[in-house]
């Protein structure tokens, strides 16, 4: 019988509306015996049926590919707490300027959570000069003011680059004298607008291959593989004050690349190259082993230099599963990977802790989804800006 656009059924002892409330909790072999019995008595009614079952349960479903938001309640901490507390060294996120101007939720977390930021993309080359003599530092400008009102550490990032190169310098046709003078002038002019406003640089990111071979960039080939040497130089002439970094991934998975690393910086040492720290990105999957990652924050404190894990993010889908929903399995299996890079990190002298810096702030800006090509949740935050598992992982990791 239809009555008001819900198919109501009356069986012995029931009776039940489809797509309403109380039909949720009957028995399925209830449900199943039922459509039995309408099947055979009247098919196009069961085949209408079907359909209509389809269509109400296809409304509590996420949409095709799309996991659902969260299915994994978010932790509860006393309102006052905050991340940087809890752990005994600076505590950042990569933030997106735009997020930080426009969302209240975000910079909301940023200054409550954390007292380290790094501009995920407003100090790169790309970002600050994007024409040969055009600098454009508003966007850096407002992160300066934004990090000195909030008394957060700003970490600059990044000097020198393979990528997020603007197509004046990809298209530059001068000399090797020519190319040089370009790069001094980004790079002193770069460092001294912003002297005594950021702590550290990372001068040259991503300089070696995963094998341990100099990546063949655009500055080896028109520079020569000691331009890294001279980056260094020139940003420590631009301002004696400021720590200059190495920073690059895969120290957790290439013996060989962190090996080449390490040599670099005895070389610098011995040369009298001013270099201070080095950075771990550590974009790491949730199957990494813990010992790798022990051996990468090992090797890099044997360097006696300061230590920052400058990109953590920990992500879960390596099979790049397009409808990949976030269970409660993963939230703790994250959680241990995160306490387990924290408990690493503080087993090192803590003269040598410039700190940790997760690569964006919630799994709503992570810059993974979009790399991968699948969904993902590789940060601390959740995409409804509530604090997740791995949260609570960073906070046992600094017990
Ligand atoms: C690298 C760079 C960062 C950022 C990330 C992800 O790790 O160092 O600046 O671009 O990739 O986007």
């Amino acid at each position: 019988m239809i009555a008001t656009g819900l198919i109501k059924f009356y069986l012995p002892g029931n009776t039940f509306q489809v797509g309403s409330k109380k039909s949720r909790f009957l028995d399925r072999m209830l449900l199943k015996r039922m459509l039995m019995s309408v099947m055979k008595n009247s098919p196009g009614l069961y085949i209408l049926l079907c359909l209509l079952i389809m269509a109400c349960s296809k409304k509590n479903s996420p949409a095709n590919g799309t996991p659902p938001a969260v299915i994994v309640p978010p932790i509860v901490v006393a309102a006052d707490t905050s991340l940087y507390k809890m752990v005994p060294f600076p505590m950042g996120a990569a933030v997106a300027i735009n997020l930080v101007k426009n969302n209240a939720k975000y910079s909301g977390i940023v200054t409550k959570e954390f007292n380290s930021i790094t501009a995920e993309n407003a100090m790169k080359f790309s970002g600050l000069h994007p024409a040969e003599n055009t600098f454009f530092w508003t966007d850096a400008d407002y992160l300066v003011a934004y990090a000195q009102t909030n008394n957060k550490r700003l970490h600059g990032h990044t000097l020198n680059w393979y990528q997020s190169m603007p197509t004046w310098v990809t298209n530059f046709s001068g000399d090797s004298t020519a190319w040089e003078k370009m790069l001094k002038t980004h790079i002193q002019t770069v460092v001294a607008h912003f002297k005594g406003k950021v702590a550290a640089w990372d001068v040259v990111n991503e300089y070696f291959n995963d094998n341990g071979t100099v990546r063949n960039s655009l500055w080896v080939q028109k520079l020569g593989e000691d331009y890294i040497a001279r980056c260094f130089q020139y940003a420590n002439q631009a301002d004696p004050d400021v720590l200059l970094f190495y920073n690059d991934y895969g120290h957790e998975y290439s013996t060989a690349k962190r090996t080449a690393i390490t040599n670099m910086i005895a070389s610098f040492k011995t040369r009298g190259i001013p270099i201070h720290g080095i950075g771990l990105q550590f974009h790491l999957s949730v199957g990494q082993p813990d010992a790798n990652i022990s051996a990468a924050i090992a090797s890099a404190a044997a360097t006696g230099l300061q230590v920052h894990i400058s990109e953590l993010d920990i992500r879960l889908n390596a099979n790049k599963a397009q409808t990949f929903p976030f269970t409660t399995t993963m939230a703790s299996q994250q959680a241990a990977k995160y306490e387990h890079v924290v408990k690493a990190y503080k087993s090192i002298l803590a003269a040598q802790q410039y700190g940790i810096t997760t690569w964006n702030v919630t799994d709503a800006d992570s810059w993974i989804p979009n790399w991968q090509g699948a969904p993902d949740y590789p940060l601390p935050f959740d995409a409804n800006y509530q604090r997740k598992e791995a949260y609570r992982g960073i906070v046992r990791g600094a017990k």
